[in-house]
């Protein structure tokens, strides 16, 4: 089966990690986040995907430039305007060709979810859109549905007031779609699908969804990107990759944290949960908990960086204390 990739969001909650860089080609553990989503749907027999691009279309055709991600051939369709979730579908069926159902993720969360599954439950409920969910403790920052026994989704409720969530199941971003569901996308607009396309075929009972729980990470958030990358470290994904190569100094302390290639750790310094891109280097005495360094950060002697993004090439001066800040690029 085919797959779409929605790809083309700005990350806006990323920045500045996201700044210059798709969040789905920031690494998770040196590998970027698209080949992790699509290594996975190979491992369910999909056999090429289709990347609906926007933000910054070029930095994935400058990775893979041979026409292939994680082995698996890939095609583009690249908006001229950000169109939405719904909209973003319906202009890459069209720019594709895509006259048989198909698949489509959000590219930003990482899941070992049972795609086959999925798909078989798609037909046997013949199904005009099928849904995976999964459930979370906190609803309130996701689509949230109630389905029949039968699986047809009752209500499609995206974003509910916190404390009036009617399930915890929430739509965790993989769909097996019909052609049909292209056609109810209104065009020359931008059109969310989990605002009004879902919604509206929820009320027509044409919707239904499948119930699973594996693992599933939406890594829409810098603590939530965190995670993902602590994840694989730990063991709670089923593939770990190699991990990147730094020089750490036998007296650095480094602790639950993924540490880029060309990256230096001098002795007396801690790291702990935290994420260093390739080529930083942190000095002597300095201090770095829950946070994210992207490529070539220098950071000084003696500084405490605490639950912080800092955006590449930044210099953190000797002695300085930043607790949850954000740094640009530099
Ligand atoms: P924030 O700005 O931090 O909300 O991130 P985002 O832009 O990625 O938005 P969100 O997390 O809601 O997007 C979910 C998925 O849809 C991500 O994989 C996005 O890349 C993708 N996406 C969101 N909007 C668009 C769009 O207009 N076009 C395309 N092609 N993809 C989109």
């Amino acid at each position: 089966m085919f797959a779409v990739v929605l790809v083309g969001g700005f990350g806006t909650r990323l920045r500045p990690l996201t700044e210059y860089t798709p969040k789905q080609m920031l690494p998770i553990c040196g590998v970027p986040m698209i080949e992790w989503v699509v290594s996975h749907l190979a491992d369910h027999g999909v056999q090429e995907v289709g990347l609906a691009l926007g933000y910054r279309p070029d930095a994935f055709l400058n990775a893979y430039p041979n026409g292939e991600i994680a082995g698996i051939p890939y095609r583009i369709a690249v908006e001229a305007e950000a169109l939405g979730t719904a909209g973003a579908i319906r202009f890459a069926a069209q720019e594709m060709q895509l006259e048989e159902t198909f698949l489509v993720l959000n590219g930003d969360v990482l899941t070992d979810l049972d795609v086959s599954a999925l798909v078989e439950f798609h037909s046997q409920h013949e199904a005009e859109a099928t849904i995976a969910l999964q459930t979370v403790s906190d609803p309130s920052r996701f689509g949230v549905v109630t389905t029949a026994d039968s699986g047809q989704v009752e209500e499609f409720i995206e974003k509910p007031t916190l404390g009036k969530s009617p399930s915890n199941s929430i739509n965790a971003g993989t769909y097996v779609i019909n052609r049909s569901v292209v056609d109810r996308i209104p065009e020359g607009r931008p059109v969310s699908v989990e605002r009004e396309t879902f919604p509206e075929m929820a009320d027509a009972r044409t919707l239904y969804a499948m119930e699973s729980n594996t693992y599933w990470l939406d890594t829409g958030t810098p603590e939530q990107f965190l995670q993902a990358n602590l994840d694989v470290l730990q063991g709670r994904r089923k593939n770990r990759p190699d991990l990147p190569r730094a020089s750490i100094q036998a007296t650095a302390e480094v602790e639950e944290s993924v540490i880029g290639t060309g990256s230096h750790i001098d002795a007396g310094a801690i790291v702990k949960r935290s994420v260093l891109f390739n080529d930083c280097h942190i000095c002597h005495g300095a201090t770095i908990i829950d946070s994210v360094l992207s490529d070539g950060v220098y950071v000084g002697e003696g500084t405490r960086l605490e639950g912080c993004v800092i955006g590449s090439n930044q210099r953190i001066e000797a002695g300085a204390t930043l607790i949850g800040e954000n740094k640009p690029e530099s």
